[in-house]
């Protein structure tokens, strides 16, 4: 993919832009120790269990297939996976809601498929990374049936949020906050002789109860929960809905619903981003009685604790916390905290040059302040795939799942876009996130029947939410192949769109230009080349939709994403390295990223 640039030694333009005014700013982040730890630069892939790979034929994936298929992860390059919940669960809500912290679900095998999955990814290099649901667990976990079976007030409903409700009779729900899924946040129990009893709280489905943070019974047994997972040897937990654990004393009525993923992605005149505020009204920045309480933070320091008494290489928690301003999500990645947590303002940026560049130079100074590598990411199971959310223009509402009758997204445009979006993202310092199958450039099921939908959203909602389903769809392995060879049998549990044949595995390996085979390329480039430890200055002087910038890592590697309407040119002498679509008449085209050495 070496490619020199040097017949761009003409002195008029070709593209809008004279890349010999260049000037490489103040440097925004300095470079990372080259032995910094492991978890600064990594890679981690996410692995949505249920839909990457099923070795038994019943339609959802497993711990097994998962195993069977890791080598096509060592090709890929990355350094860990995260795995979505395997655990005992009425998968309620696919398996974030836990009835046995300590087992796996009969779906996903047994703990000797989990020790064998550690044992064969580490003999590959890869790190293992599960998720931890501490904010709430299933009604059916055996704290919460005894604590239904218990009177009010006793020792078993301590572990939970039970409270009388409101009005003459107790008929109306103690406060007003609002399920993220829809619907309220509270259900009414049912007392041993049949009378309406007390309310519990579920700031998601009713089948997700959620803990009292405030009993040191519930602390101790989360502490407990990493050390089994720490003994049977995982490198870390990913932590579900990090910044929901304390809720506010009093628990006073919220003043309006947050919801965790509909938003919108519209434009200000000035280029700017509104993203804090949804079409509901909703300014998000505005202080919510559930989330971000301050006493979040001493729980994870006590776990950092217990991470670090099982010595080095360091085990990591990543944060999954929907917090802004910046400054307040990094809280959760101060030295004594978390090592990292997801940066969804990236996620949630809009394809537009300005507002990337400011989201990359917030993060990563944000990031700075408390010590911490910043974290990159665009796709993960609660979001529509930025191959499908990029296929929109910007402005155009961030939803919640795409419908078969809502507008759909321009498919090749989608793909274009989330492959410049991943070549920049991969060139940037810090820990970098992949969602499992963006690596084929899929996009979301945005046709399936609503039959199909298993999201709690769509049921919660009356559909007016479609849900995340189509992100969750089944891996293709092997187009044509029964289930795509997602499995041995046809069967999978949503239904893989007719396009997914098109996108499988096979018809991607060594393929020039698939997007398997981009993904690799960056992968490669980003260890070899030290990108994730680098230095971060923009480079300045190209027009106002181009994205430039220089890492310094291992050396000097220039960075262009053109967004704009009119191709741009490389800087003589620059040498590129690797571009997410050709180059036209060696000038960077529209919806491009390229890499290039530049010494
Ligand atoms: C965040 C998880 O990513 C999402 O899938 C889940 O529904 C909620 N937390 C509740 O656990």
């Amino acid at each position: 993919m070496t490619r020199s640039a040097s017949t761009l030694d003409r002195p008029t333009l070709d593209g809008p832009v004279d890349p010999d005014t260049l000037r490489v700013s103040d440097v925004v982040h300095a470079a990372d120790s080259p032995d910094a730890a492991w978890w600064r630069q990594a890679v981690i892939y996410q692995i949505y269990p249920r839909s990457w790979s099923d070795s038994d034929g019943d339609g959802i994936g497993d711990l097994p297939g998962i195993t069977s298929r890791l080598t096509y992860l060592r090709d890929l390059g990355v350094d860990a996976v995260w795995l979505s919940p395997f655990y005992t669960s009425p998968q309620a809500d696919a398996g974030y809601d836990v009835a046995d912290y300590r087992d796996v679900d009969p779906l996903f095998g047994t703990l000797a498929d989990a020790d064998a999955l550690l044992e064969t990814a580490h003999g590959l290099g890869i790190r293992v990374i599960v998720d931890l649901v501490p904010n709430h667990s299933s009604d059916e976990h055996v704290w919460f049936q005894a604590a239904l079976a218990a009177a009010p007030g006793s020792a078993e409903r301590d572990l939970y949020m039970f409270r009388d409700g409101t009005g003459e009779h107790g008929e109306l729900p103690p406060n007003n906050w609002q399920s993220v899924f829809g619907g309220p946040a509270w259900t009414r129990t049912t007392d041993a002789d049949g009378t309406p009893g007390q309310w519990y709280l579920h700031l998601f489905d009713r089948k997700q109860p959620d803990f009292n943070w405030e009993n040191p019974r519930v602390r101790s047994e989360f502490e407990s929960v990493l050390r089994f997972w720490l003994d049977r040897g995982v490198d870390g937990f990913r932590v579900d809905v990090a910044h929901g654990l304390i809720k506010e004393q009093g628990l006073p009525d919220a003043r309006e619903r947050t919801t965790m993923l509909g938003d919108t992605q519209s434009t200000e005149g000035d280029g700017t981003t509104d993203g804090d505020t949804a079409d509901d009204g909703v300014d998000h920045r505005v202080h919510t009685p559930y989330w971000d309480q301050d006493g979040v933070h001493e729980v994870y320091r006590v776990w950092r604790q217990v991470l670090e008494s099982y010595g080095t290489p360091d085990r990591i928690l990543c944060a999954e916390a929907w917090v802004e301003p910046q400054e307040r999500a990094v809280a959760y990645v101060r030295p004594d905290e978390m090592h990292q947590a997801f940066n969804f303002d990236f996620l949630t940026a809009p394809w537009i040059a300005h507002d990337l560049r400011s989201v990359i130079e917030s993060s990563l100074r944000a990031a700075d302040s408390v010590g911490a590598p910043s974290t990159w990411v665009l796709s993960n199971h609660d979001v529509v795939r930025h191959a499908s959310r990029l296929g929109f223009e910007p402005g155009h509402r961030r939803q919640n799942g795409i419908a078969a009758g809502d507008p759909q997204p321009d498919r090749a445009l989608g793909l274009r876009r989330a492959r410049a979006a991943t070549t920049l993202m991969l060139a940037l310092p810090g820990g970098a996130y992949v969602y499992q199958g963006e690596e084929l450039g899929l996009p979301d099921s945005t046709d399936m029947p609503d039959e199909f939908r298993q999201d709690p959203t769509f049921a919660r909602t009356a559909g007016a939410e479609t849900g995340r389903d189509g992100c969750r769809v089944p891996l293709p392995w092997v187009a044509g192949a029964p289930s795509n060879g997602f499995g041995p049998s046809d069967r999978t549990w949503l239904p893989q769109p007719d396009v997914y044949r098109e996108y499988a595995v096979d018809t991607q390996v060594g393929v020039e230009g698939s997007t398997l085979e981009l993904y690799r390329t960056l992968l490669a480039g980003r260890r070899d080349l030290a990108l994730g430890t680098g230095s971060l200055a923009f480079v300045e002087g190209y027009g106002s939709d181009v994205v430039a910038l220089v890492n310094g890592g291992r050396e000097q590697v220039l960075v262009v994403a053109n967004l704009g309407a009119e191709p741009v040119r490389l800087p003589e002498g620059a040498e590129v390295l690797v571009s997410s679509a050709p180059l036209v008449d060696d000038l960077v085209p529209t919806d491009t990223t390229v890499w290039a050495r530049w010494a």
